[in-house]
């Protein structure tokens, strides 16, 4: 599916980006941050040991592999990860070892595809067996080394891989093997080079963290005590010397994104920070007003809020095409934010800077982190024009979203906002399938979504669902309420799991709590009178209807 609001970006070459994206290396108090990077070949869990890293409390940026030597070199890391990928060492055109990455006098730790380089490179025997070995799996721990120390003898691992090590090279000691792999795990203690075969990332391998943690703390002897929230402190600072005495505007969505980046910006620079709320009629049931209270009245931040469900409303009249709806409503909003910044600019001077909430996954898909920033191309905000010249401060970069949700708890974010699920950026417009999105229709959707949002957040599952929302189909079917035939709304009811939203399953949510819920929507919405349930995972089906 297309979403037209979601390449609205501003060029690089139209905005000036003022972050270069650099490392995150300085501490609260100017000291350095020990921190290790993960070079990335390919591997689908690449991300994850990243976050397992920080997990440990160390600092890690996953870079992509061919960043080079120079670029690791800069950023001082305590330890070298080299991830795990698709490729076979032998394939035409898979990523080859630096050699020198082993050189740089700082630990390294190869994992999977990263061992199997290690392997190839030092003289020891890689080849392609027979069977892969993907899947569960039972090591057996011959030599606990180093790495391994502490473990128990046999433990499961989870492992995903065809070439296999059969012989460690001259100078290194195997550790263990595994169902299928002879030699699963190396080191050569001398050199400080390490090699696993199985993946320490994944919840399957019981033991994978407690190897990190060896690896981090006895082997890189890093600190162990960076945190999420310890960057708060590090930001606020960097936010100020970015913006000095400048004025910064914020588009607020209520997201746990621009909500974290407002608040972060506005304890560093208080009143200089304007967020620009947005109400375009298609949030959730007193989503709006939530917003406003928590940041205009608890929090103090400067907030233009603007009422501009009419003017959407007028502009979607007629309309029953999904990306028609999107467009528009991505066209109309960066219209009435321009107009916002215009009036605060007068009789002033206006803003310079555009607060945004990249997150550290946004950096990675736009190439790494190595000095490229483009605007996030999910919108929270709706979309924003091309040519826009702001600079922006995007304070939550070098953070995951499971991080960016503990650096708004620590500045006193309301759970609600914390934890709230996506919510797309052209709202319940695109919940009201098949027929234009009215002002009843919206408010009917809202009503219905309001009762599934307080009965699977009562049921204390809100957490664990990526999305729950309603969908009202343009569908009207006969029911008999009472001795009466009535010809009513169908509500669908949608929830789902999901890691990231690129593939996602149907939530199994409780029979006697789909049942409260239905019974609910048909006996306080007039209009409703069936209530039914998406069962479809995505893919093939996606999360919106739309
Ligand atoms: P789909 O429906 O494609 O959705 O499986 C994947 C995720 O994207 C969200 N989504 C949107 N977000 N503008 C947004 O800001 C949009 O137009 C839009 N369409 C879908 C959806 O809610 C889910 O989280």
């Amino acid at each position: 599916m297309i979403h037209p609001d979601a390449p609205v970006t501003a060029s690089s070459a139209a905005a000036e980006i003022v972050d270069e994206g650099a490392p995150i290396t300085i501490g609260p108090s100017g000291t350095r941050l020990d921190e290790v990077v993960v070079l990335d070949y390919g591997g689908q869990y690449s991300q994850l040991i990243a976050r397992r890293v920080r997990e440990c409390g160390v600092f890690s940026e996953l870079l992509p592999h061919h960043v080079g030597v120079e670029e690791v070199r800069r950023r001082e890391p305590k330890g070298l990860i080299l991830s795990g990928g698709p490729a076979s060492v032998y394939a035409e055109g898979a990523p080859a070892l630096e050699r020198e990455l082993l050189e740089l006098g700082i630990p390294v730790l190869g994992i999977c595809y990263g061992m199997q380089l290690v392997v190839l490179d030092q003289g020891g025997r890689v080849e392609g067996a027979e069977v892969g070995e993907y899947g569960r799996s039972t090591l057996t721990v011959t030599e606990p080394g180093r790495l391994l120390a502490g473990l128990p003898l046999e433990q499961p691992c989870w492992m995903s891989h065809r070439d296999t090590v059969f012989t460690a090279p001259p100078g290194f000691t195997a550790l263990a093997s595994s169902t299928v792999s002879p030699v699963a795990a190396l080191e050569d203690r001398d050199r400080n080079i390490y090699g696993i075969q199985f993946h320490p990332e994944v919840v399957h391998t019981p033991f994978g963290q407690d190897i990190l943690k060896t690896f981090l703390g006895e082997v890189c002897g890093c600190a162990m005590d960076w945190s999420a929230a310890s960057i708060v402190e590090e930001q606020i600072a960097r936010v100020r010397e970015q913006v000095g005495p400048k004025k910064v505007i914020c588009g607020l969505s209520g997201g746990v994104d621009s909500s974290v980046a407002a608040l972060l910006v506005h304890r560093a620079i208080g009143d200089q920070l304007t967020c620009v709320f947005v109400d375009h009629g298609m949030m959730r049931k007193d989503e709006g007003a939530q917003v406003v209270k928590t940041f205009r009245d608890h929090f103090r931040v400067p907030l233009v809020a603007v009422d501009a469900e009419e003017r959407f409303l007028a502009k979607l009249q007629g309309v029953s095409d999904p990306e028609t709806k999107r467009k528009l409503i991505g066209t109309e909003f960066i219209r009435v934010f321009e107009e916002e910044a215009e009036k605060l600019a007068q009789g002033g001077e206006g803003a310079k800077f555009l607060v945004q909430g990249t997150l550290y996954s946004d950096v990675i898909e736009s190439g790494g982190g190595t000095g490229t920033s483009t605007i996030k191309s999910h919108h929270n905000v709706g979309g924003l024009p091309e040519d826009i010249e702001f600079a922006l401060v995007e304070p939550l970069r070098a953070l995951f979203k499971d991080e960016v949700r503990a650096v708004g708890a620590e500045l006193g974010l309301p759970e609600r906002l914390v934890w709230r699920q996506p919510f797309p950026g052209p709202g319940l417009a695109i919940r009201v399938v098949g027929g234009e999105a009215t002002k009843a229709r919206l408010d009917l959707l809202r009503d219905a979504d309001a009762i599934l949002q307080e009965e699977i957040r009562s049921a204390g599952l809100y957490r664990e669902l990526w999305q729950s929302f309603c969908v009202l189909p343009d569908v009207r079917t006969v029911g008999v309420q009472g001795d009466e035939r009535t010809y009513g709304w169908v509500v669908v009811i949608r929830a789902v799991t999901s890691d990231d939203a690129m593939t996602a399953d149907w939530a199994r949510l409780p029979y006697d709590l789909l049942e409260t819920i239905a019974a609910r929507m048909i006996g306080e919405l007039r209009e409703v009178n069936r209530v039914v349930l998406d069962i479809t995972s995505k893919p093939p089906g996606t999360i919106e209807w739309e």
